[in-house]
């Protein structure tokens, strides 16, 4: 434990002790929603802002991605080189076609990825993204997950975190750190 602990000390994580894995060392591969494959290489040398999430969200999703459209706004041409991607944490119902009417709605620089059940565990897993299942009694169900916007740095290096709870004032200030 004594190494975890100098290692939590050291790196002043935003959240726990295991950091994503720099984009540069990732191996995942999804699809978007033009149902274009894409690979953590097609993002190397681009700044990048990733949220875990789904269309069906009734919360958390929908005030992050207008709270994104806005940051991307307040910054304009300055974030064109942003890569800014939504990843699915339900593949049964974010189809391409479904993430593209969804994503419709908000900055049109915001990407939509989903792909198999086991692609999206295997990106969750190298961003440290947790998601379940949670049935409801009408016979719906709605996802668990972790909420935070993860940046990361052109050369791949995992910048910081705009947790949910945080104040919004900090976001953009955030997201320039990682264009220059
Ligand atoms: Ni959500």
């Amino acid at each position: 434990m004594l190494g975890v602990g100098a290692y939590r000390t050291r790196s002043r994580p935003a959240l726990g002790a295991v950091l994503p894995v720099p984009i540069s060392e990732m191996t995942w591969q999804l699809t978007d929603e033009k149902n274009q494959r894409v690979r953590p290489a097609d993002w190397i040398d681009r700044p990048v802002m990733v949220f875990f999430g789904f269309t069906w969200c009734p919360d958390v999703c929908p005030t992050t991605l207008s709270d994104i459209s806005l940051w991307l706004e307040e910054l304009g041409a300055e974030a064109d080189r942003l890569i800014v991607a939504l990843i699915s944490v339900d593949p049964e119902r974010d189809t391409p076609d479904a993430l593209a009417a969804y994503v419709g709605n908000f900055d049109p620089r915001i990407l939509g990825l989903t792909g198999t059940a086991d692609e999206v565990a295997r990106a969750a897993s190298e961003f440290r993204v947790t998601y379940r299942r949670v049935d409801k009694d009408d016979g719906d169900y709605t996802m668990d997950h972790t909420a935070g916007v993860f940046l990361f740095y052109p050369d791949g290096r995992f910048a910081s975190i705009i947790d949910f709870h945080d104040d919004r004032r900090f976001a953009v200030p955030k997201i320039r750190r990682t264009l220059s």
